[in-house]
């Protein structure tokens, strides 16, 4: 979603702030601006679409001198949400004086208001977007002190905002702040950088602080002074992103997805190493933060999540009801908070999130926490504001997922959500021959899927077949079907064929009577309890022309029979096997995208992290 970048330091800063959006590009946008401060006047370039079109826009409209003398500015790729993605709507946004540029992320929920309020003092408004009407709001607010100015003006929005602020007359200063949407500061040598996310701060140090909620900071190119909405101050440690800036590339990859899916033995390999003790059959998951004792306690597990994430909980649903013997349910986030869940001390809230952002997920979250249920949190980004609202959990450790499809945080998630159960389990049901037996099987996993990985040009073969249909149906039983989802929501987002994910059972109670001659269906008929019932459900669905692409166990003749194509899935314990067919599902999802020339990386309308309800 909506990216900022500032910067206040060295020279060329135009192109730091350029730099730093290119690496925000993953979080899907559409338009970008930046505003620099150069010879006490703020100069500011806009363009609708890439962020290559506004470096053009910058470079034609910008003398070279301006590139190599200023020092700092502000920077926003932006995720139309108030009027659409034009020139006029792009941030950054000024105040009425133009002395002011800010840029945003987030929602003003009361700007009608405040704008009417406004108007009727004389500002005159150029933009649709809420963030104008906040410019106009700190300039108005401004009496010679732009920080006093932007925590006044703070005090009267309502919604989420994540800002930064620059002012031709306090030269020497950028603020930013934060409520519901990140702000991480790097300092570096001489320099600091403001993001909405640490990617851009990458290229600059691994030192960075992580505002809180309703923390304001003055930011100069050697300081960082924290306060409070109040003007108190505080503390905030500096950590250390501990992040490669190479691992935020392509690396030799046509897209990230393909350097993505490929990466998923490694990532899994490192999300499970050290967390399984093979003598006593148990995860060793100490971020829970939970004891033996609690655990064994806990009347239910509720997981939350939205989309992929979502996926992984349903995954999870099967394996904590299996190994764990725990009354499990999954919820979708957005519900969740709104539906007033009945919880009690002894309920688990697990929130699952790639970005440890999105907006919903979050506020779930704060309501468990609100009804006194253990919660805790499955993210990838290390210090995302969910991983610090919940304070326990367990990271994914797969590294950054750029792409904006999830492949290898779902995998991942899945991995960990297995060996979440089984220490559940080892509490419960599960002897200890029964847990290191498990242990064993997730410890084949970034084997199966490497087995998956090199059938890449198989697939790809495959995918020439199916990627000139405009619609498709993915089924699935058991731990299956939420691989069906997820296989489903992969190849919608990124090819925009139309796919739906089913219960193989379900599909002859209503979506049967859209297959005609042709229609794929892509069975997950791996040799799982179940089976026998998937191949009779696939059978209904020949019987009326459809064109079957099945994932089956390898060396299962008898699901071959029954196939037009088949991919296979290496034999494995049934939730387990739930990763390497995902990883199939993956690849099937990007070559029928290559093969139609969409764009992998970035599909249209789409966000990495949604910060926005
Ligand atoms: C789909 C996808 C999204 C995310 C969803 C939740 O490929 O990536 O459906 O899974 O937006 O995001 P996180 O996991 O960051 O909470």
């Amino acid at each position: 979603m909506c990216g900022i970048v500032g910067y206040i330091g060295k020279a060329d800063a135009p192109s730091v702030l350029i730099n730093g959006l290119r690496r925000l590009e993953y979080r899907g946008y559409d338009s970008a601006g930046v505003a620099v401060l150069d010879d006490g006047h703020i100069v500011v370039a806009k363009a609708p679409g890439k962020v290559s079109s506004l470096s053009d826009r910058a470079r034609a409209d910008w003398p070279a001198e301006r590139f190599a003398r200023v020092t700092m500015g502000i920077a926003h790729t932006r995720w139309a949400t108030h009027g659409p993605p034009t020139e006029v709507n792009a941030h950054p946004h000024l105040d009425q004086s133009g002395d002011i540029a800010l840029v945003h992320n987030g929602i003003i929920e009361n700007y009608r208001s405040l704008r009417a309020r406004l108007e009727s003092k004389g500002h005159h408004f150029y933009s649709e977007t809420d963030t104008e009407v906040l410019a106009h709001l700190i300039g108005d607010s401004d009496k010679g002190n732009l920080f006093q100015a932007v925590c006044d003006a703070l005090h009267q929005v309502e919604g989420t905002f994540g800002i930064a602020v620059l002012s031709a007359r306090e030269p020497e200063k950028i603020i930013t702040a934060r409520r519901g949407s990140p702000i991480v500061i790097g300092v570096g040598e001489g320099e600091t950088i403001i993001a909405s996310d640490a990617s851009a701060i990458l290229a600059h140090t691994q030192r960075v602080i992580y505002l809180d909620d309703n923390d304001i900071a003055i930011v100069t190119a050697d300081s960082v002074d924290i306060r409070d909405l109040h003007n108190i101050p505080v503390t905030r440690e500096i950590a250390e992103l501990g992040l490669d800036a190479a691992a935020a590339e392509k690396g030799g990859y046509a897209h990230f997805m393909l350097k993505e899916i490929h990466e998923q033995p490694d990532s899994l390999a490192n999300a499970i190493r050290g967390r399984l003790d093979f003598n006593l059959g148990a995860a060793v998951l100490s971020g829970m933060g939970t004891s033996p004792r609690e655990l064994a306690e806990l009347d239910r597990v509720v997981l939350i999540g939205c989309g992929t994430s979502l996926h992984a909980g349903l995954v999870g649903e099967y394996a904590f009801e299996d190994l764990a013997d725990v009354h499990s349910e999954v919820q979708q986030a957005a519900e969740f908070r709104y539906r007033n869940p009945i919880l009690g001390s002894r309920d688990l809230v697990v929130a699952i999130s790639q970005s440890g952002e999105t907006a919903d997920t979050l506020a779930a979250v704060r309501e468990a926490q609100q009804k006194g249920a253990f919660v805790m949190s499955l993210c990838n980004v290390v210090g995302s504001t969910i991983a610090r609202q919940t304070g326990r959990g367990v990271y994914l450790h797969a590294g950054p997922e750029i792409s904006v499809a999830s492949t290898k945080a779902f995998t991942c998630q899945v991995a960990v959500l297995l060996m979440m159960a089984l220490k559940l389990g080892r509490g419960r049901r599960f002897s200890r021959q029964d847990g290191i037996q498990f242990a064993r099987e997730i410890e084949r996993i970034p084997e199966l899927v490497a087995e998956v990985i090199q059938q890449n040009d198989h697939i790809s073969k495959i995918a020439e077949a199916y990627a000139h249909n405009e619609h498709a149906f993915f089924i699935g039983r058991g731990p299956m079907f939420p691989v069906a989802l997820e296989g489903a929501l992969k190849l919608k987002e990124i090819s925009y064929i139309h796919a739906e994910g089913y219960h193989a059972a379900e599909l002859k109670h209503g979506p049967i009577a859209l297959l005609v001659e042709g229609t794929p269906v892509i069975a997950i008929a791996c040799d799982i309890p179940g089976k026998d019932k998937t191949l009779g459900n696939i059978e209904e669905c020949r019987a009326r022309g459809a064109r079957i692409l099945g994932l089956i166990t390898e060396g299962d003749d008898e699901a071959a029979a029954h196939m037009s194509d088949f991919i296979s899935i290496p034999r494995c314990h049934p939730l387990v096997a739930t990763i390497p067919a995902s990883v199939a599902l993956q690849l099937l999802a990007y070559h029928i995208s290559r093969i139609r020339g969409c764009e992998i990386d970035q599909p249209r309308n789409l966000a990495k992290s949604v910060t926005v309800e």
